[in-house]
């Protein structure tokens, strides 16, 4: 299939760019490197093999984005380009929501003038919000609102997508809710390259590792969870990019509305991860436990049971691989892209 990956050089959207075109996929990148850099197109080109096509264009931009589908006749819009820092989106709701729908607007009108009729969404377990019990399933009730201005882009964009499949005759969209992806590709060659700080648990453990930060704080350790640190379902991002490769299958079939969790079903306690990283790295990294952030829930994961039955797709890589890749990359590009 011809497939538009939006978002292409970013941490996900890299890695499914690598598995589309080991399935034999065409793509055409875009992104406007607000969070990311040409250089991790220049090492997914390296990686497939090919010099696939690449446009610098910020999808909130109508006619650039129309021009964009005029260009590249495409099957599949694959949409990845988003900003995704939940504490940000606190701070900057409005460029959240103008940036999060306004790309995924000009995108969908390009496409119904265009006659692109498939779409894949990068949505989030945080849909389902607090009151879910665990293991979230798809049919679980989505919350009416999340707690943040990001999460609240996801379920608005899910509700977009679904009046869309009903307005627009064969429109297929697939609602992909990822867990916790981390890891890195094997070759150690493209990777999650946050910038400042990171937010997110696994880039700031490896920051520690590689001794750009002094230690790790664990936030909270006094939860009802058996170390008494939160669970979390961590997804390899490669077994996610497979996830969507598989995805494809059910736009074929003309699925309409297609809502799937991609998470393993497996449960990782912070203080598990701290401790699986150490050993993947061969160095005990310092923490200390610092406390609750707020707006974390206790536990999540998910039931993977729907994407094992509908796509025949079960993430198989563990925690250990997930850390080993991780290093791997960590290690070799100290400073990311910017090595
Ligand atoms: P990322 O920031 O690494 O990648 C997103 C890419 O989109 C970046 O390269 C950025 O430059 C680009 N982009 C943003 N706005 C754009 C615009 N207006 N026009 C063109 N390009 C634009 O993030 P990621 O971790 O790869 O996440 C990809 C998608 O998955 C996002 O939609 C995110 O919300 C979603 N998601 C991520 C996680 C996670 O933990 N990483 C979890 C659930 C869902
Ligand atoms: N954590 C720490 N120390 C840190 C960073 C995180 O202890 O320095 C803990 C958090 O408190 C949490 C766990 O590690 O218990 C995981 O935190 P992350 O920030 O890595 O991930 P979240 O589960 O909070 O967030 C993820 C995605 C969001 C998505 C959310 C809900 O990053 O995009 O899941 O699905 F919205």
């Amino acid at each position: 299939m011809k497939i538009l990956v939006t978002g292409g050089a970013g941490y996900i959207g890299s890695h499914t760019c690598v598995e589309l075109v080991q399935a034999g996929h065409d793509i055409v990148v875009v992104d406007n490197f607000v969070n990311s850099s040409m250089e991790a197109i220049r090492r997914v080109r390296k990686l497939c093999g090919t010099e696939f096509p690449f446009e610098e264009i910020d999808l909130t931009d109508g006619p650039a984005t129309d021009r964009l589908l005029e260009k590249y006749p495409v099957d599949v819009v694959m949409h990845f380009a988003g900003l995704k820092a939940v504490g940000e989106s606190v701070q900057i709701p409005i460029e959240y929501y103008r940036n999060n729908l306004g790309s995924t607007l000009s995108l969908l009108s390009a496409m119904k003038k265009h006659g692109v009729k498939n779409f894949v969404f990068s949505s989030s377990a945080t849909v389902y919000g607090a009151d879910a019990p665990v293991p979230y399933k798809e049919d679980s009730p989505v919350s009416r609102i999340t707690s943040s201005p990001y999460g609240n882009t996801k379920l608005m964009i899910e509700y977009i997508l679904k009046d869309t499949v009903r307005a627009v005759p064969g429109f297929n969209a697939a609602l992909l809710r990822y867990f916790n992806p981390v890891g890195a590709h094997e070759s150690g060659e493209i990777g999650e390259d946050p910038s400042g700080i990171p937010n997110n648990l696994m880039p700031y453990i490896a920051k520690v590792a590689v001794g750009k930060l002094d230690k790790i704080h664990i936030f909270g350790n006094d939860y009802d969870t058996p170390d008494g640190t939160c669970l979390r379902d961590y997804i390899h991002v490669v077994d996610l990019a497979k996830g969507h490769v598989a995805a494809l299958k059910k736009l074929e079939e003309n699925c309409g509305v297609f809502v799937c969790n991609l998470g393993t079903g497996k449960a990782t306690s912070v203080l598990e991860m701290v401790k699986a990283f150490s050993a993947a790295c061969g160095k005990d990294l310092p923490y200390d436990f610092a406390p609750r952030r707020e707006g974390d829930l206790p536990e999540t994961w998910a039931d993977p049971t729907y994407a094992r039955e509908t796509l025949g797709w079960t993430a198989e890589k563990g925690i250990k691989e997930m850390c080993e890749d991780v290093w791997r990359w960590q290690s070799r590009n100290p400073n990311g892209y910017r090595d």
